[in-house]
């Protein structure tokens, strides 16, 4: 029997899913699917901290504010609003879950400053705050008498009317979830997971690029298997890089060297050692994360270099290493004293802003599906997310799902006649090489021609390119007994050709999107 029932499916166990399911559990029976061991995800590598507001001179109009300039007013107000003002009692959940933020000598929280911030209003613990919570909210999970945990089990597709065989196309307004065909990554088994209601929490797609700061985890399946499902996305060729990533050619993911560090007044520097930021924006240092990262774009085109510098060797001493301590301690691994050499740094893809297309409530355009996190557009970030706001919204919007999920599952019933995984016809790929070289190449291509900086020109020929790397991988998808490396290229070239088309469709270049073709 390959079937298993559940009252919720969660796929995914970063902060989305975890909190999520936390929620829901004490309603009904709970599986938190997720690809890899529970902890690894984006969260888990969550620097800088989480944005909400705390206390005075800081106030909801502010962050409001910073939130909707950062994303160029392509943002949808009502969520705005409503993240920033739900994100205090959210923050008073993670810390009634054990999670802990550092404080001051009075006892308040330490709040630390970020890019595109008007105030200082993300709680941190250390630099390592995605750990503390992505530790706090497993523990959490595992100890839940109706939660249980698939680790290794790698969700392939969500299972729509499209598999009782009946027609669903993208128009259609009526199609339903009823669960997640999961894979086993140990046994390559694959399971009917059934439920009223499926929480998509995959989170992103950095490794859509060469050079990323996420693990490797984040290949884009959610948006994938949502889009095959006939689901609507949005807003993907807003893929954000973070503009200060530890160079280190050849090791994934790229370490970063977090935005507080500049909120702390780290400096960069161009590879003559000359500070730039000042001939790009009046904030410096501290403009939103698409300034600043064409900025260093920029100077890299002009002298020709592969990285430029980040400089702390003026900060106090004794402050930069209590505040920084995990990072200092990574970089003497590598041979760099933070306090007294320059840290050469390069942009990395870190973020991607669109997703799937959900309500005010989580909810999609598939019915009992919802999506939270990274994976969703939920429409906070607009055309660039401002730094430090993905983990509270990840954490507001699971609330709300939530809320809403346990008000409705009882009321969709789960067909009795769903087919399981049907392998029939396919053979074992002998030959890994052909994943893995097509891997490379997708990240080739986005790399080279959908990066920072874009023209029509370059995106033509990444759309081109991809076209046959898609033909490939689908005659191969067809022939093979799968495995989670061929669903994860076949998910990356779905989600690499979406953000080409988006990018594509975009008239005008606007927050993360730059077009040469088509500048400011
Ligand atoms: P994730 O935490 O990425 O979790 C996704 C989960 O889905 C994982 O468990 C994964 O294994 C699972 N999964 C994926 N595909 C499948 C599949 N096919 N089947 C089963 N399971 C699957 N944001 C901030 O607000 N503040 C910060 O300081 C900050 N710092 C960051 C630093 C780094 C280095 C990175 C990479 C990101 C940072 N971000 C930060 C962004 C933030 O961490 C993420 O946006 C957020 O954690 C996403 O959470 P999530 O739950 O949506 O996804
Ligand atoms: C960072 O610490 O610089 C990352 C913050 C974020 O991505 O929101």
């Amino acid at each position: 029997m390959m079937k298993r029932y559940y009252d919720f499916l969660v796929i995914g166990s970063g902060i989305a899913g975890l909190s999520y399911a936390l929620k829901v559990a004490p309603y009904g029976k709970v599986a938190i699917v997720t690809k890899n061991e529970l902890i690894e995800s984006n969260t888990r590598y969550a620097q800088g901290g989480i944005a909400s507001v705390m206390k005075e001179p800081d106030n909801f109009e502010k962050h409001i504010e910073d939130t909707l300039k950062a994303g160029c007013y392509l943002n949808k107000r009502e969520v705005v609003e409503m993240v920033v003002r739900e994100a205090p009692e959210q923050i008073q959940q993670l810390l009634n879950w054990g999670i802990k933020f550092d404080t001051d000598t009075l006892g308040d929280f330490h709040l630390a400053k970020e890019g595109g911030h008007s105030e200082p209003r993300i709680l941190h613990y250390k630099d390592i705050t995605g750990y503390e919570i992505e530790m706090g909210l497993s523990k959490q999970a595992r100890n839940h008498p109706n939660i249980d945990i698939f680790e290794y089990h790698f969700a392939i597709d969500i299972i729509t009317q499209h598999h009782l065989g009946q027609t669903v196309t993208r128009y259609d307004t009526n199609i339903e979830c009823f669960g997640c065909y999961v894979m086993d990554v140990k046994t390559h088994e694959i399971f009917t997971f059934l439920a009223p209601i499926t929480y998509l929490a995959t989170g992103g797609s950095g490794n859509l690029y060469q050079n990323t700061t996420n693990p490797e985890i984040a290949t884009g399946d959610g948006v994938a298997m949502f889009y095959r499902a006939k689901g609507q996305v949005e807003n993907l060729e807003f893929m954000q890089f973070h503009p200060t990533a530890f160079y280190n050619p050849g090791i994934k993911p790229a370490f970063l060297l977090t935005e507080a560090l500049r909120g702390f007044d780290a400096k960069l520097r161009n590879i003559n050692q000359e500070e730039f930021m000042h001939k790009y924006s009046p904030l410096k240092e501290l403009a939103p994360r698409d300034v600043v990262a064409r900025a260093i774009d920029q100077e890299m085109k002009i002298h020709g270099s592969d990285f430029v510098y980040l400089d702390c060797r003026h900060l106090d001493k004794q402050e930069l290493l209590q505040r920084f301590p995990n990072i200092a301690e990574y970089l003497l691994k590598w041979g760099y004293d933070i306090t007294r050499d320059l840290i050469p740094i390069v942009p990395a893809a870190h973020y991607q802003c669109g997703g799937i297309k959900v309500d005010i409530n989580g909810q999609s355009t598939i019915h009992y599906l919802f999506a939270g996190g990274e994976v969703a557009s939920t429409g906070l970030h607009g055309a660039n997310r401002l730094a430090s706001n993905s983990l509270i919204e990840s954490i507001v919007f699971a609330n709300r799902s939530a809320q809403f999920a346990i008000q409705h599952f009882k009321n969709h019933n789960i067909p009795t006649n769903i087919p399981d995984w049907s392998d029939e016809g396919t053979v074992l790929n002998e030959e890994m090489i052909l994943i893995t070289q097509s891997i490379r190449e997708v990240q080739q291509i986005m790399s080279a021609y959908v990066g920072i900086v874009r023209s029509n020109l370059r995106l033509q020929r990444a759309i081109e390119r991809l076209e046959l790397l898609y033909k490939e991988t689908e005659d191969l998808y067809r022939k093979s007994k799968l495995n989670p490396k061929l669903c994860e290229l076949r998910n990356l070239i779905n989600v690499g050709y979406l953000v080409i088309k988006f990018a594509m469709r975009r008239r005008e270049s606007i927050g993360l999107h730059y077009n040469l073709s088509n500048p400011y």
